[in-house]
């Protein structure tokens, strides 16, 4: 692996991928985490005179409308106090940096390139062509996204010397355990929400763990397919990933656990059920852990929040499991831009061994044991050093 850290890169030109897909809330930033770990990078390009050309992706891009949604400009105001920078308003108009005084400089979300047809996402060559003729080198520093081969985090490597910056030689040694799983019984926890993504991964997980509890969006899912019914709640309706859901219900039903409480919205008030009594039209947004379930755990992976933690009402489920986990004697690993942003929302921010920025890149990586992107780039990366 080619590690930033053991290089040194002067006066160069720099495209560096970060991902500053964070969440939003209110129109705000809800958690800077995955910002704030990319400066120790971004600080040492620019101390060493580099001009450095940020890209990232941000939200998912499938529509016109969605670019409105989907500014990285959010980012580019949170960003400007900190380093002096310049925003480009268009990822296929990096020209401008020509006629620019500035040093570093903030690309509009690479996906706006996937409209009207995928480039980005599809690892368009041209487009990381055109990319890296503004550059002399590649730096890697979006752990968040190395599940995905993309032009802007793998297709680069074929143009660029590629180097892997701080953040993700970080994630790398910390995310270690959950590799060799010398710990055990390891218990994964998953909830949150990008449900079709995280069912496609389960079973693989299943493969490597304990015990694999379920809660949050994710469940709904699970619930669906035993026949309750979960009315409007977030669940998939993708034929495939419920054919999944049922062969993983069969396959591996001595490993999986089920969050037992739920708080429903009935619309003008809120009511507490359990499993059993979930009925028609009943919404679920919350739910509480058993903990019994995991409390002689030695080695925790805990992905996607019990509920909608943002708000109040809806933030027990999350808490109580933090809560336990905290106390828990154990290495508990939490990945996710909304769980880590739950941790620190609700105070657990010192109590965990590690808070990973990666959300289904940590989850495949544990699945896995590789990643897409880093694979890419290291076979891509042998002639050009
Ligand atoms: C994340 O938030 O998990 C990463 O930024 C990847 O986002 P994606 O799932 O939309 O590719």
């Amino acid at each position: 692996m080619n590690y930033l850290s053991k290089n040194i890169i002067q006066n160069k030109k720099v495209i560096l991928r970060c991902d500053f897909n964070v969440p939003i809330s209110d129109n705000k930033i809800s958690d800077d985490s995955k910002i704030v770990k990319s400066l120790k990078t971004i600080n040492y390009l620019l101390d060493n005179d580099n001009t450095v050309i940020i890209l990232s992706h941000f939200g998912r891009v499938k529509s016109e409308e969605d670019k409105e949604k989907n500014s990285l400009r959010i980012v580019y105001e949170y960003l400007k106090d900190k380093i002096d920078l310049e925003f480009i308003d268009n990822p296929l108009n990096l020209e401008v940096i020509n006629n620019s005084l500035k040093k570093c400089f903030l690309v509009e979300n690479t996906r706006y390139t996937d409209i009207p047809e995928k480039r980005e996402s599809a690892n368009d060559l041209e487009l990381a062509k055109y990319w890296a003729s503004f550059a002399d080198v590649f730096v890697i520093d979006a752990f968040g996204s190395l599940h995905r081969a993309h032009s802007s985090t793998a297709g680069l490597a074929n143009f660029l010397p590629t180097y892997i910056g701080f953040l993700v030689e970080e994630e790398l040694n910390n995310l270690q355990p959950l590799i060799d799983i010398s710990q055990r019984p390891f218990i994964v926890i998953m909830g949150g929400a990008k449900v079709d993504d995280k069912i496609k991964i389960i079973a693989s997980l299943l493969e490597k763990c304990d015990k694999l509890i379920l809660t949050g969006g994710i469940l709904n899912t699970f619930l669906k397919v035993k026949g309750l019914n979960v009315g409007k709640s977030l669940v998939s309706n993708d034929n495939e990933v419920l054919k999944l859901v049922k062969d993983i219900l069969d396959k591996y039903k001595s490993k999986l656990y089920f969050s037992k409480y739920f708080i429903v919205d009935r619309g003008d008030y809120d009511i507490e059920v359990t499993l059993n009594e979930i009925e028609k039209d009943d919404i679920i947004y919350d739910n509480i852990l058993d903990i019994k379930n995991f409390n002689n755990a030695k080695l925790v992976f805990f992905n996607g929040t019990c509920g909608k933690y943002e708000e109040r009402c809806y933030s027990h489920g999350t808490e109580s499991l933090l809560a336990s986990l905290a106390n828990l004697n154990a290495n508990v690993i939490i990945g996710g831009g909304d769980t880590v942003g739950a941790v620190k929302k609700l105070g657990y921010t010192d109590k965990f061994k590690y808070l990973s920025s990666g959300g289904g890149a940590t989850l495949e990586y544990v699945a896995y044991g590789k990643l897409k992107a880093l694979d890419y780039i290291n076979e891509k990366n042998v002639d050009k050093l």
